[in-house]
């Protein structure tokens, strides 16, 4: 995403679902700063698609409250404002009906001619995955996907719920969509972190000479949440946390980590080299899923201070659910850089921070140098810093001040969103979705190899109906998630603030005394 001036031609933007809390959190805050830091073109029309019959008023006031909740910039003067909101526009549309898509094309052209837009179409569906494949069939019946300009699919996740349901949607959208023209949003791949991981890789050569199997010890990547299932029962009830979290984002972070580096930093040759990361990752079988995964559901507990139900108690939620709120898993890469290096991923609701990590624990040294009964030298780690602090964190070992031989751990810490706040994920893949870059979406072949991976989970894990192993809310996940770690004699590292107070605390509260 370019920061300095706007790369985007004219377009028009269909958002389907526009009465949704999709469009009302992220997509209209978003496109407001982009519009408010330049990185919009002169000439763009928004026409928001709902169920419900709206007027053009009530649809731009719904506009101006999400923007002033949820907007990182805050609202403009009233003359600027009026500028913003005259672009967007209201259609009423039961997405079901076919023959309806021509008062959608109407609305279309006659916001090309009046803005003097050249057929450049973008239709984003924030809308119920099921209603993807007919959506983007009626867009063509209809002749939507017919303009002089160019044409392009933005879908939110989850793209098909397995393997199979993936690829049937996948066929159905080809048929009105190229590939090249369809971007599935992953939006971790929109966050200023995860983007950074590739220059923090391969722009350091403090880095990438150790990047590998020779030196790193363990990988660990944790995605944690203090919410619970919120008001999305229904659809986390048939998703639960490895269809929701594992399959894309946390797939995605394990990708951005092991790739190798790309040939030129061109979108596919970033792609091809992510995508070969998935071809690599050992597929577990029905009958290894349990040595290897790790699956926990939160039951009654306290997060600071205050009581949390059980998922069972939840609205939406069967008092029955085999529904995982919680995953942790062991995975290896089979590939000359990594083999040997486990990579523990762990993701998780009702958890005691919201945090996401990456952290890279270092190989020990040969203990014989400065290893001894006061100096219990812990590991270098680099700590990849997603979420909600942004940067990078290193633990160091240097000897104390005023001693002679005393190690005790450091730090040094780089913090990206400390003076300015970053923009927000949605920002960036909406800039780049309308400036034709789509290194920041999955491309089919990564979407299909992650379903063959999580599908073999899946199912031993819906034929096993009568338990499910708990965590109280506010707790890192049941206790076989730190099993997964110990049979390999390791351990999950605190993260956030924690790593300050209990890796290198006592390395600046100690007194100097010789
Ligand atoms: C979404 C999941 O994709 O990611 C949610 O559907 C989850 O269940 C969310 O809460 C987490 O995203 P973030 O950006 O808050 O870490």
């Amino acid at each position: 995403m370019s920061t300095t001036n706007s790369n985007a031609e004219p377009f028009v933007l269909v958002i389907f679902g526009a009465t949704g809390d999709l469009a009302k959190r992220k997509l209209f805050p978003a496109l407001y700063s982009l519009d408010r830091t330049g990185l919009l073109p002169k000439k763009f029309a928004v026409i928001g698609v709902g169920r419900s019959q709206k007027q053009e008023s009530e649809f731009r006031e719904d506009l101006k409250n999400s923007i002033d909740t949820y907007a990182r910039i805050p609202l403009s003067d009233p003359q600027t404002w009026e500028t913003f909101a005259k672009r967007f526009s209201y259609v009423a549309l039961d997405v079901n009906n076919a023959s309806a898509y021509n008062i959608l094309l109407d609305a279309v052209e006659t916001n090309e001619r009046e803005y003097a837009i050249p057929g450049n179409r973008m239709f984003y569906l924030a809308l119920a995955p099921s209603l993807f494949g007919n959506v983007s069939s009626h867009l063509k019946t209809a002749g939507l996907t017919e303009s002089k300009g160019w044409k392009r699919l933005v879908i939110e996740k989850p793209f098909g719920h397995d393997l199979a349901s993936a690829r049937e949607l996948n066929e159905q959208i080809e048929q009105s969509f190229r590939e090249d023209e369809v971007y599935r949003i992953d939006h971790y791949l929109g966050k200023e972190m995860v983007q950074n991981i590739e220059v923090i890789r391969f722009a350091n050569s403090m880095f990438e000479p150790l990047w590998n199997n020779r030196y790193i010890d363990n990988i660990q990547i944790t995605a944690s949440e203090t919410v619970g299932v919120e008001e999305r029962a229904s659809y986390y009830e048939t998703s639960g946390a490895l269809r929701d979290m594992v399959q894309n984002h946390m797939l995605q972070m394990v990708m951005m980590v092991c790739m190798e580096p790309p040939s030129r930093l061109k979108t596919e040759a970033i792609r091809d080299e992510k995508v070969k990361v998935l071809r690599a990752l050992r597929r577990y079988s029905e009958e290894e899923v349990n040595d290897y995964f790790v699956r926990g559901q939160y039951a009654t507990g306290t997060i600071k201070g205050k009581n949390e139900p059980a998922y069972r108690d939840e609205p939406g939620v069967s008092p029955n659910s085999m529904t995982e709120t919680f995953v942790a898993a062991k995975l290896h890469v089979d590939n000359f850089r990594w083999a040997g290096v486990p990579i523990y991923i762990r993701t998780g609701k009702r958890m005691p921070k919201k945090t996401t990590e990456i952290v890279i624990q270092f190989k020990d040294l040969p203990k014989n140098l400065y290893f001894n009964k006061d100096n219990n030298l812990g590991p270098n780690l680099l700590i990849i810093r997603i979420n909600p602090t942004e940067g990078i964190y290193l633990l160091l070992n240097a000897k104390r001040q005023g001693t002679d031989d005393k190690i005790v751990p450091v730090a040094m810490e780089f913090c990206n969103n400390c003076s300015h706040e970053s923009p927000e994920a949605y920002e960036s893949l909406l800039y780049d979705a309308i400036t034709g870059d789509s290194t920041f979406f999955t491309r089919w072949d990564e979407v299909s190899i992650a379903w063959k991976f999580v599908d073999p989970v899946r199912r031993i894990w819906d034929k096993n109906t009568k338990s499910i192993p708990m965590y109280a809310a506010g707790t890192w996940g049941p206790e076989q998630a730190d099993w997964l770690l110990k049979q390999d004699k390791k351990k999950w590292w605190p993260l956030g603030r924690e790593q300050e107070s209990e890796m290198v605390i006592h390395a600046v509260e100690q007194p100097n005394i010789r």
